[in-house]
């Protein structure tokens, strides 16, 4: 699977920077402000063509420059063969993608190279709005079922025309009928995929925690979106004319959520900053494992500044279940030395020590 190499231009302050990682695990160290993060950064575009810290590419690409690149030699489907990738993004936002030869959409290169990131972003899952963990929720979704992409879409679009009708503020009965019927087809298909990763994904989340955080258990449940017991067709029908009134569907897919209680109290409200940590980290970790069993191959995680936050007995706990998940993994830290000695004699490891965005040799 993992990235065999790699080479960085213009990203940040990221001029040029090359490196051949290890399978497993690299960390990746030096002062604040030397470039760790931008190769996190970089490497999460290879991945989703975007960053994962602005959407705005003037910051993303180097100044003075009008492109970035990051290329690299990827064994994506773990053959022990690795293809060319590359990715580069413009400031006109023009993005393109090159694998083995050939142009390739955002959908084809997310398939291809799956990505995890923990970084303080991550908290979000917890103390963000529901869109946070529905974009948790659909990246596993996604990665377990190749139907998920085209029904996600399909509802998009229905939600869009559906919407758009609500906000014109007259709709003939004949039509609304039509393209509700078709809203309740995506919605309720879309949902039981939903459904069925959370279903996969709760003991692997439950196992980790149990392990990870001891004496606290997290009850992890899943909200459709809209009222099952009365069915999507009533739930429309009941909120008809106020959504008439707001000029949006107020009920369904689009409103999924994840709820994680604590003894029937919100875990963001509960729980400290560590243990937040440990439970967004577990969530990540998780989804790891889950992608594993079902591909058959691992993701990639992108880890920014590990030790902040976990204490020593948790940090060694994370990277146990770091290396269980066979990931190929991008670890930043300001202390090296914060960093050794959480891991087993198998674990391939290498070390990268950056100075103002290059490689320091010794
Ligand atoms: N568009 C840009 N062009 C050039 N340099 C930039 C650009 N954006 C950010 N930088 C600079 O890149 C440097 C590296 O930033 P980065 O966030 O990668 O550092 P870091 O090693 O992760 O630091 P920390 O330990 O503080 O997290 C910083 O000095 C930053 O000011
Ligand atoms: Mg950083």
């Amino acid at each position: 699977m993992p990235i065999t190499q790699l080479n960085i231009r213009a990203v940040r302050n990221l001029s040029e920077l090359s490196l051949s990682p290890s399978p497993g695990i690299n960390i990746i160290h030096g002062p604040n402000g030397s470039g760790k993060s931008s190769v996190l950064e970089a490497i999460h575009m290879l991945g989703l063509c975007r960053s994962f810290r602005t959407n705005k590419l003037n910051h993303l690409i180097q100044t003075g420059e009008t492109q970035c690149t990051v290329f690299a030699q990827v064994d994506a489907m773990g053959s022990g063969m690795s293809q060319p990738l590359g990715v580069e993004r413009n400031l006109e936002s023009d993005c393109r993608i090159r694998y083995a030869g050939n142009n390739i959409d955002i959908t084809t290169l997310a398939e291809l190279l799956p990505v995890q990131v923990i970084n303080a972003e991550t908290f979000m899952i917890l103390e963000g709005s529901p869109a946070v963990r529905r974009q948790f929720l659909d990246w596993g979704s996604f990665h377990s079922n190749p139907e998920f992409i085209r029904l996600w879409r399909g509802f998009k679009r229905v939600l869009k025309q559906r919407n758009s009708l609500l906000k014109y503020g007259k709709i003939e009965q004949r039509i609304r009928a039509v393209w509700d019927q078709e809203f309740i087809t995506y919605a309720e298909q879309l949902n039981t995929l939903r459904e069925l990763y959370i279903e996969a994904l709760k003991p692997e989340f439950d196992l980790i925690l149990a392990d990870l955080l001891e004496g606290v258990s997290i009850d992890l449940s899943f909200s459709p979106g809209w009222d099952k017991k009365r069915g999507l067709d009533q739930v429309l029908d009941d909120n008809f004319e106020r959504d008439l009134r707001q000029g949006y569907t107020s009920a369904g897919p689009q409103r999924a959520d994840l709820r994680l209680k604590v003894d029937g109290h919100t875990a963001a409200e509960r729980l400290s900053r560590g243990q937040k940590k440990i439970v967004v980290s577990s969530l990540k970790l998780a989804q790891g494992v889950l992608f594993y069993k079902l591909n058959s191959r691992a993701c990639i995680y992108l880890i920014d500044d590990l030790p902040s936050e976990l204490d020593q007995q948790h940090s060694r706990l994370f990277c146990h279940y770091l290396e269980k998940t066979a990931s190929q993994c991008f670890i930043t830290s300001v202390d090296k030395e914060a960093l050794t000695g959480y891991w087993s004699d198998q674990a391939e490891l290498r070390f990268f020590n950056i100075q103002e965005g290059a490689f320091s040799t010794q």
